[in-house]
């Protein structure tokens, strides 16, 4: 089924505990097709179910969305992923350098932009999206550098690049249904922050090294070792990425 746009209703509160929670209870009241937008959070959560803080300005938003296959979750943190890099990319100047760091960390010149959180509810997919628009927590607080939009010069609102990445998000779920998974992975290639580059990963503590040299069908990282290539499933990249 094709997905449209204009069939997404907006709900919007100007506080929440998490954009994502709300979505649960949608989705056990068996609603799709919903986005759920606030201005700030109270218990926004990350993958590492740390507190994602959510002051006024920034954009935290969730969508609701049927999940056909268990098999397919990971292909909407890809595909959300590519969503926000061809957003920023569509009101960004060039010398911006927006860039996916693997699996799904959107870095813009670099730093931490925005987080993903995907979550399964029922049959249903939540995508949990956080994107600094105008502020970004302090280093300190956070295991990367981070930044925003309006430190590299880029003006947006919260409401105008929810709209905008749903649009891409809408057209990308509609590119997968009809060309396969295969066809986000040639999208995403480019964007790839260190491809064709040496890369340090952190798997179940254990360090690894070696060339980004592909993507997989499924989005899993194909990395070259001295003896092999191997194909890593999950994993981090580690900070040593970023000298
Ligand atoms: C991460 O980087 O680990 C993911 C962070 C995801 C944050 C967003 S903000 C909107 C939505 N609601 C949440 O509670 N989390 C996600």
């Amino acid at each position: 089924m094709r997905l449209n746009k204009i069939d997404f209703e907006f709900i919007h509160f100007k506080s929440i505990d998490s954009t994502n929670n709300y979505a649960k209870t949608l989705c056990n009241q068996n609603l799709i097709n919903k986005v759920i937008i606030a201005d700030t959070q109270t218990a926004g959560r990350t993958t590492k179910k740390q507190c994602w803080i959510s002051p006024k300005g920034n954009l935290y938003f969730s969508i609701i969305l049927p999940l056909k296959c268990e098999k397919n979750l990971p292909e909407f943190s890809f595909i959300s992923a590519l969503s926000i890099v061809e957003s920023i990319k569509e009101i960004s100047t060039p010398q911006n350098i927006i860039k996916i760091k693997w699996p799904n960390d959107i870095l813009l010149n670099k730093q931490k932009l925005c987080g993903i959180l995907i979550e399964k509810e029922n049959d249903k997919v939540i995508i949990g999206i956080g994107i600094n628009i105008i502020s970004s927590p302090d280093v300190s607080l956070t295991r990367y550098p981070t930044t925003n939009l309006k430190k590299n010069n880029i003006k947006t609102t919260p409401s105008k690049l929810a709209e905008l990445v749903l649009e891409k998000l809408v057209n990308n779920i509609n590119l997968r249904n009809n060309n396969g998974f295969k066809a986000i992975i040639s999208k995403i290639i480019p964007y790839m922050y260190k491809f064709n580059d040496t890369i340090y990963l952190e798997i179940n503590n254990q360090k690894l090294s070696g060339i980004f040299c592909g993507l997989d069908e499924t989005g899993a990282l194909l990395l070259k070792t001295d003896d092999e290539t191997k194909v890593i499933f999950s994993g981090e990249m580690t900070k040593e990425n970023f000298i």
